[in-house]
């Protein structure tokens, strides 16, 4: 009597129903395409020179600049949840003009690589930023020319010596965050010719001159004043992102990787399907802050709204992500296995 179908093509009574795939947790869990696990997370985390006791970064509620000793500690900690990796800043009591930190075989950030590395072994992918911004007065990512400009081949000099030092440290892969042009094949040159040929390099291919990288200011006590607009890329810009990715492939990028994560999810996915190489997205400290804050407040889901996201970005083509809460997540994934 018509119940089901008009007969001209249009149903009244749904014999196709979606929801079915959504009535109980194990059909949903059956059916579910993309899945967290710990392995595939990058927990950052800060070291400061010099303090005797962790200091919380106000700006980002639950994540602390560590001292040597509880950085130890955080390493153990995210090995023990089942973490990837640790992606290292260093955060040296002097900064100058060139960075000098950087460079020192004994700068906070060679030493915690040394630590960490001496403390996880193997157990985790130990990483370490390659960029000079925590370590000049002045706060840009490179050195500057006599008219205040960020010198890019000057800076690229800079680098080789820092992935030299890194890489005697110990590191297992560096990350050239400063968006230098020619920066991974710079890097990629050092290492092998310091016989660091296993040192892998993560390249931040897409990295945008982002608001949303404002706590990490703090986290790092940078000094710089003004933006990183003439190196970072510009929000407006898709197509850029796909030279950048040329580019770092072409100088021998091992892992490339979009920053920050949410706004750039397109980004993400259009790079995702055009490489063969492991993909990794950072969801940054503005996009921490933001959840942080709004949970603390009560107007959000906290710990629904991690997954969501973490979810997210993981679908929009990451096989990796770098988030701050990655042991946090990790062991809760742990428990639901
Ligand atoms: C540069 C660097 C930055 C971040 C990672 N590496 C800061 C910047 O480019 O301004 C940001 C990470 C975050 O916001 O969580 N060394």
């Amino acid at each position: 009597n018509g119940v089901n179908s008009s007969g001209n093509g249009s149903v009244e009574v749904p014999r196709v129903r979606p929801r079915r795939l959504r009535t109980t947790p194990a059909m949903r869990r059956l059916v579910a395409e993309t899945r967290l696990h710990p392995a595939e997370l990058i927990l950052p985390a800060f070291v400061r020179e010099g303090i005797a006791e962790p200091v919380p970064v106000t700006s980002m509620p639950g994540v602390v600049q560590h001292t040597r000793d509880t950085l130890r500690k955080a390493a153990a900690e995210a090995v023990a949840a089942g973490v990837g990796g640790i992606m290292l800043y260093g955060v040296p009591l002097v900064k100058d003009a060139v960075g000098s930190a950087g460079t020192d075989p004994d700068g906070i950030l060679q030493v915690a690589i040394r630590d960490v590395k001496s403390e996880v072994g193997d157990e985790l992918v130990v990483m370490s930023d390659l960029c000079l911004d925590e370590s000049t007065d002045h706060g840009h990512c490179g050195v500057l020319d006599t008219r205040g400009r960020v010198d890019n081949d000057a800076t690229l000099e800079r680098y080789a010596e820092m992935a030299r030092v890194q890489a005697d440290a110990g590191v297992d892969m560096v990350g050239p965050s400063g968006m230098m042009d020619g920066q991974v094949a710079v890097v990629r040159d050092a290492l092998d010719a310091a016989g660091h040929q296993d040192v892998a390099v993560l390249a931040y291919t897409a990295k945008y001159a982002s608001a949303f990288f404002g706590p990490f200011r703090e986290a790092v006590a940078s000094s710089l004043r003004g933006d990183r607009k003439t190196y970072q890329q510009d929000p407006a810009n898709a197509r850029e992102s796909m030279r950048e990715l040329a580019l770092d492939l072409a100088e021998g990028a091992d892992v490339v990787m979009v920053k920050p994560a949410m706004p750039y999810l397109d980004i993400l996915r259009q790079v995702a399907d055009a490489v063969d190489v492991p993909v990794a997205a950072y969801q940054v400290s503005g996009e921490y802050a933001m959840i942080e804050a709004a949970a603390a407040n009560g107007w959000i889901d906290r710990d629904r709204t991690i997954m969501e996201t973490l979810l997210g970005i993981r679908r929009a083509g990451a096989g990796q992500v770098l988030t701050y809460w990655a042991t946090e997540v990790a062991g809760r994934l742990r428990e639901e296995f």
